[in-house]
């Protein structure tokens, strides 16, 4: 069944997610936690890991293999369900920082990919989840469908213990898309989640089905 994530660090959107009982990991990443204006980074991470019972996203921000290593070290250590975001740098940096953790049994999630090849390196090191930005990879003229139709080809033929998490959604429909082209997790912004289950159509049937029971229940006979 495809998964869906909260892309957000905001404790009152998580909420909404959680409410709809459709929350079953959170993803996050910078700009999202400079969205949160000043809030206390691991405060906040592990305010999410009490509230979620699923994997939370967090990405690591060194800039050379050893101090990424010691970054998602620590970060892993906060909380079980944790996982370290590492990004697929073009030097193999990455890689080579997945493979590691990922021979500790720290979880990792490669992060801000847009093309099969990256994808499929990322499962080759061992990333437990394998980001896929849906909308930044149709910016870069790639093809974000295919992309997803043949790493879950690959990864269930395979048996790569990799999950394929389809991000940067902008719009409804992107959902559609990425759940049929073969996505395993779908992280949505609250904005773009609040859309789901909207719309007019459906709030005019509401409407006129109100009414007419309204009618009703002024006409019923009630038997004795
Ligand atoms: C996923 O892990 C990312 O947080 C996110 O989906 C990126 O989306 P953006 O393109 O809106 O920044």
């Amino acid at each position: 069944m495809v998964k869906i994530f909260a892309d957000t660090a905001n404790i009152d959107e998580i909420r909404t997610f959680l409410q709809w009982g459709m929350c079953d990991g959170v993803t996050t990443n910078q700009k999202i936690f400079l969205a949160e204006g000043g809030v206390d980074f691991k405060g906040r991470i592990l305010d999410i890991c009490g509230l979620v019972n699923g994997p939370v996203s967090v990405e690591t921000t060194s800039s050379n293999p050893k101090d990424l290593l010691a970054e998602a070290r620590e970060y892993a250590s906060w909380h079980p369900n944790v996982v370290v975001k590492v990004a697929m740098y073009g030097n193999g940096d990455g890689l080579a920082v997945v493979s590691r953790l990922s021979e500790e049994g720290i979880k990792t999630n490669m992060t801000c990919m847009v093309n099969f090849s990256q994808l499929f390196l990322a499962c080759k090191a061992g990333a437990r989840y394998v980001s896929l930005f849906f909308n930044r990879a149709r910016d870069a003229g790639e093809d974000p469908v295919s992309a997803i139709r043949n790493i879950s080809t690959v990864i269930k033929r395979d048996d790569f213990k990799s999950e394929l998490i389809v991000g940067s959604m902008r719009k409804t429909t992107d959902i559609e898309e990425a759940a049929v082209a073969g996505a395993h997790i779908i992280t949505i912004p609250h904005k773009v989640f609040v859309q789901l289950p909207l719309h007019s159509k459906t709030e005019e049937t509401i409407r006129e089905f109100d009414e007419a029971w309204k009618k009703f229940k002024g006409i019923q006979t009630v038997r004795p």
